[in-house]
């Protein structure tokens, strides 16, 4: 048996950055029920066994289907500062130490709570985050399923905001919802000095020039999902040389798609792309972090260095300083070692 194999303990005490999350995609079942009651709204589901129930996906569009009408129990700034703060506490056990979280304002202010009630509890968990020894930044996204005009208006909503948010990403159903849908308003978005990404999500169609899009015509800095590059080195070659890198997130994909996209993101890491491991809505996959990075390294059979290389990446990728990647990156080498010490690993 090889000793290169990293453990499970192994992993979960490396420093990380979470780079592909949703907040909205962090509501235990738990928080579910209890801001169910505490709001008076009627979900349908009594026990944390019938919400787990409903859990049940096998694509983007069924997986979407429950995502949203569960929201409806986030109603007062108190809630979303809940749900924030208790994915906050869930990160740091898994030695996160840095996270660029999503959230999705279309998704509240289409159902009655505004704007300010939503940013301002997400806010003031991220702002609470330093107690934990985690930075935080907030990246507002688009429904790509609602219109342009409407993710124009949630643009101009954000702009009072602007120096809270580091980032402007697109997400929700891909499918007839291109890049190109909504060029207009990323491109005020780099004008107002956003970094900008977005969801290219698994096995679309048109996937390779959604991409595409993505890439030359809205300038993105990184991509979320988008494996399938893989399919075109052209492509390829341009992230690697631009220092693009891509959020995979391997357990989310095997729900939505049946395959954790292993073989690709291994590919993708073996040609010197910044991949990074992440776990999208940990609530639904029921998998955070360190769960994501250990189930790619017991499928694919991973070396600890190539786990190594994963969480460095995600701090080189990170939208932070570089004498802060730097500090990251020199405090997973000295994990390293001291793990070495203790042959662990
Ligand atoms: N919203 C939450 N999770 C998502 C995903 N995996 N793809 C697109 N939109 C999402
Ligand atoms: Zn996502």
């Amino acid at each position: 048996m090889p000793t290169n194999y990293p453990t499970k303990e192994f992993i979960k005490m490396l420093p990380k950055a979470e780079l592909h999350l949703h907040l909205e995609g962090t509501l235990e079942p738990e928080l579910k029920l209890k801001l169910a009651r505490r709001n008076k709204i009627t979900i349908g589901q009594e026990t944390i066994e019938e919400v787990q129930k409903s859990y049940q996906f096998d694509s983007l569009s069924s997986f979407l289907n429950v995502y949203y009408p569960a929201m409806n129990v986030l109603q007062t700034e108190e809630d979303f500062y809940e749900l924030a703060w208790e994915y906050l506490k869930k990160a740091k056990e898994h030695n996160v130490r840095h996270v660029e979280v999503f959230f999705d304002p279309q998704a509240h202010t289409s159902r009655g709570v505004s704007f300010e009630k939503m940013f301002s509890g997400y806010y003031r968990a991220i702002q609470d985050s330093s107690s934990l020894g985690i930075s935080a930044n907030l990246i507002m996204c688009f429904l790509r399923d609602m219109s342009a005009e409407s993710a124009m208006e949630t643009f101009e909503q954000a702009l009072p905001y602007k120096d809270k948010i580091v980032g402007i990403g697109l997400d929700s159903d891909e499918r007839d919802n291109p890049p190109s849908k909504f060029f207009d308003v990323f491109k005020r978005a780099k004008e107002e000095g956003f970094y900008i990404t977005m969801h290219c999500d698994i096995d679309q169609e048109n996937s390779i020039e959604h991409i595409r899009q993505a890439l030359f015509d809205a300038k993105v800095e990184r991509l979320d999902h988008g494996t399938n590059i893989v399919e075109n080195p052209d492509l390829v070659k341009y992230i690697k040389e631009n220092n693009i890198g891509l959020t995979c997130c391997p357990v989310s994909n095997s729900f939505v798609v049946e395959d954790m996209k292993g073989k690709e993101i291994i590919e993708l890491l073996e040609q010197g792309v910044k991949v990074t491991v992440n776990s999208d809505d940990p609530a639904y996959f029921q998998s955070y972090i360190s769960d994501d990075l250990y189930a790619l390294a017991e499928n694919y059979s991973l070396t600890t260095e190539q786990v190594i290389q994963l969480v460095k990446n995600s701090f080189a990728i990170a939208w932070i300083s570089e004498e802060e990647k730097e500090k990251y990156i020199q405090s997973i080498d000295e994990y390293v070692k001291t793990f070495n010490k203790l042959k662990v690993i």
